[in-house]
């Protein structure tokens, strides 16, 4: 199967096993999973879920055994971006294409959307795991994910990210913010693919090698569309960072040196994968379509 055509199968299977999270909406907290439900079916690019897969089926055959952990990843990420949005972190109006969970539906009920997803991430992970004969790999995933996105993560990065508006970092800073509020969660995928599907100590050190470096890289292009990107391909409003004195890595080193570095980034990231051959050209064309997204 060619790199757009796996790509649209992958993305039809997450959307498909997400929508089975969200069937039940007939109680007292009925606008609240309606809540969660239109933040995590308004698009994305389904990034995270897509490397679990794809890092899975390096290693293993029985794609069912890592759909939780894919669903949960982009729940927590959803999740992760409620939060950036309100009016407290990045204040922003609008997320893939649409009004932003608390324009639609208020400020309380997005700060509990955002929870909402995130404990319900680990609901139906440890569901799912409780159910395996053997559970060790299981629960290391879980543990996996959880530091992830937690203070030792996503949520760290997203703190200094906060406390570095108006301010002048050093590289070492920057790195910090990046590496943690964007490459954790993107790594932690990789990973658990590879630990999932019976991937060895050494394929899973791997896999992390190729989430640093994929992470670091997805965020300064992240950062760089911010300036050039197109506000209706992105879905979300340009020009943010600089309104909101961010520190990036187009306002430390020009934009010039953040293009060189995803490419530098990009190059390490297909070295790591050489060795995997064919079974890789998945996660290698991927690498290489991320160098260029404009969305
Ligand atoms: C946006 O993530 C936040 C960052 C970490 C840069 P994505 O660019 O993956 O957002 P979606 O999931 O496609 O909306
Ligand atoms: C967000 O980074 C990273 C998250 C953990 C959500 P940004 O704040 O740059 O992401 P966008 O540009 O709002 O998507
Ligand atoms: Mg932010
Ligand atoms: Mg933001
Ligand atoms: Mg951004």
């Amino acid at each position: 199967m060619n790199f757009k055509d796996q790509l649209t199968n992958y993305i039809e299977l997450v959307n498909s096993h997400l929508l089975t999270y969200f069937n039940c909406k007939e109680g007292h907290n009925k606008t609240l999973i309606e809540s969660m439900e239109y933040s995590i079916t308004a698009g994305g690019k389904r990034l995270r879920p897509i490397l679990a897969l794809a890092s899975y089926e390096l290693f293993g055959t029985d794609i069912e055994q890592i759909m939780p952990y894919a669903c949960a990843l982009e729940m927590i990420h959803s999740y992760s971006l409620i939060h950036d949005d309100l009016p407290a972190m990045d204040n922003d109006d609008y997320r893939r294409g649409k009004l932003t969970n608390h324009k639609v539906y208020g400020e309380g009920n997005a700060i509990l959307a955002g929870d909402g997803l995130l404990n319900y991430s680990f609901e139906l992970m440890l569901d799912f795991a409780l159910k395996q004969k053997k559970i060790y790999s299981h629960v290391r995933s879980i543990k996996e994910i959880a530091n992830s996105a937690g203070v030792n993560g996503m949520i760290g990065g997203q703190i200094v990210d906060l406390e570095s508006e108006d301010k002048s970092i050093s590289e070492d800073v920057l790195n910090y913010i990046h590496l943690n509020k964007t490459a954790a969660l993107i790594t932690a995928p990789l990973k658990v693919g590879s630990i999932i599907g019976g991937g060895s100590e050494e394929d899973i050190k791997t896999m992390e090698k190729v989430g640093l470096n994929l992470g670091l890289a997805f965020q300064i292009r992240d950062d760089i569309l911010d300036i050039i990107g197109d506000e209706d391909k992105l879905g979300k409003t340009v020009g943010k960072d600089i309104e909101n004195h961010k520190s990036t890595y187009p306002a430390l080193f020009g934009l010039e040196n953040s293009i060189k570095k995803v490419e530098e980034l990009t190059k390490n990231v297909n070295s790591l994968l050489k060795p995997y051959g064919d079974k890789a050209s998945f996660l290698l064309d991927l690498n290489n379509y991320l160098l260029q997204r404009e969305f």
